[in-house]
């Protein structure tokens, strides 16, 4: 009967029969997924390489999350830092969908450059789980509303023979796996996060002044979240920057801030969801702490929104 002690230990022999003294190529997001990849390989001995590439549009502190998760796990982990690249390719650009397909085309190029200088590579590994093998069986209709540029999610035509241990898995066993392989929770219980990461919550054009601004009011909506307790009671949460300024008063005078709107949901599979019921008081201590820590900001809202009709992205 299935323990994930025992799943565990026959990956690992798949993967060392399957790969024998061939290199292993890897791109990792940050996510239970491919991080869990990563040690799955780290742990099987196999020779690897793990491609983490910092497109710049990462949450405070996540680059550095990774690299102390990974690294001492015995994971060959190497760190592109991109987001000069990514931040010229998505100057001027509006439009959700072509930020969304910029990210995805520079993804892409920075993975297939790095594998070039560090290969020759004979497989490629990726963290596909079942639901994904049946939906690209299936072309499921809903998943296609957005073009999901998943970071980590790479062309299938690279070059490589794929290997993909978790097809038969859904994600409370990977997440079994993250736990027996020693995957700190901070990253195996975290909430999802979009491929394109901040740049969708950012709405209109990304410039570094507003990622620094998102950046730190989206980490004090979550570290909040987190010392309430209420951070494993939402299935995800988020800010979002609105590009709309809105008047107050900072002492004697009129000041145009930003509106942050932040938004967090309970659902099962993200297909639909509800809009969290945050306590009130939880609510004004966020919001206090965001206009006092960011002053750029000046107004702070809350999304009482389900999906349907919104989605849970604002973008
Ligand atoms: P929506 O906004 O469609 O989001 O209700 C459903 C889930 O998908 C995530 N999401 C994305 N993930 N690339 C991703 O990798 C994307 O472009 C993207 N857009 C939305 C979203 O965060 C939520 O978990």
């Amino acid at each position: 009967d299935w323990t994930p002690e025992h799943t565990l230990e026959s990956l690992v022999r798949e993967v060392r029969e399957r790969v024998g003294e061939e290199r292993v190529l890897l791109a990792v997001s940050g996510g239970v997924d491919s991080s869990t990849l990563a040690l799955l390989l780290a742990r099987a001995g196999v020779d690897h390489v793990a491609v983490f590439v910092d497109h710049g549009l990462l949450r405070l502190g996540e680059r550095a999350e990774v690299e102390h998760a990974l690294k001492p796990l015995g994971v060959n982990l190497v760190t592109v830092d991109a987001s000069e690249r990514f931040l010229a390719a998505l100057e001027g650009v509006t439009d959700p969908e072509a930020k969304r397909k910029i990210i995805g085309r520079e993804f892409v190029e920075v993975f297939k450059e790095k594998a070039r200088e560090l290969g020759p590579f004979t497989f490629l590994a990726q963290g596909t789980l079942y639901p994904d093998v049946i939906e690209s069986a299936g072309g499921a209709g809903a998943a296609n509303i957005k073009s999901h540029h998943n970071v980590g999610g790479l062309p299938k035509d690279l070059g490589f023979e794929l290997l993909e241990p978790f097809r038969y898995l859904f994600k409370d066993e990977v997440r079994e796996l993250a736990l027996l392989l020693g995957l700190p929770d901070t990253i195996r219980l975290r909430h999802p996060f979009p491929g394109p990461g901040l740049a969708i919550r950012i709405l209109g054009e990304v410039t570094r002044e507003k990622l620094e601004i998102l950046r730190r009011a989206d980490d004090l909506f979550i570290s909040t979240l987190k010392a309430w307790g209420l951070y494993h009671e939402t299935w995800q949460a988020l800010a979002v920057l609105t590009p709309v300024r809105s008047v107050g008063v900072v002492g004697d005078e009129r000041h145009y801030g930003y509106v942050l709107a932040l938004r967090a949901i309970t659902s099962v599979d993200g297909m639909t969801a509800d809009w969290a019921r945050l306590p009130l008081e939880f609510l004004d201590e966020v919001a206090r702490k965001i206009t006092r820590q960011v002053p750029e900001i000046g107004r702070v809202v809350y999304d009482v929104t389900s999906k349907p009709p919104a989605t849970i992205e604002w973008e």
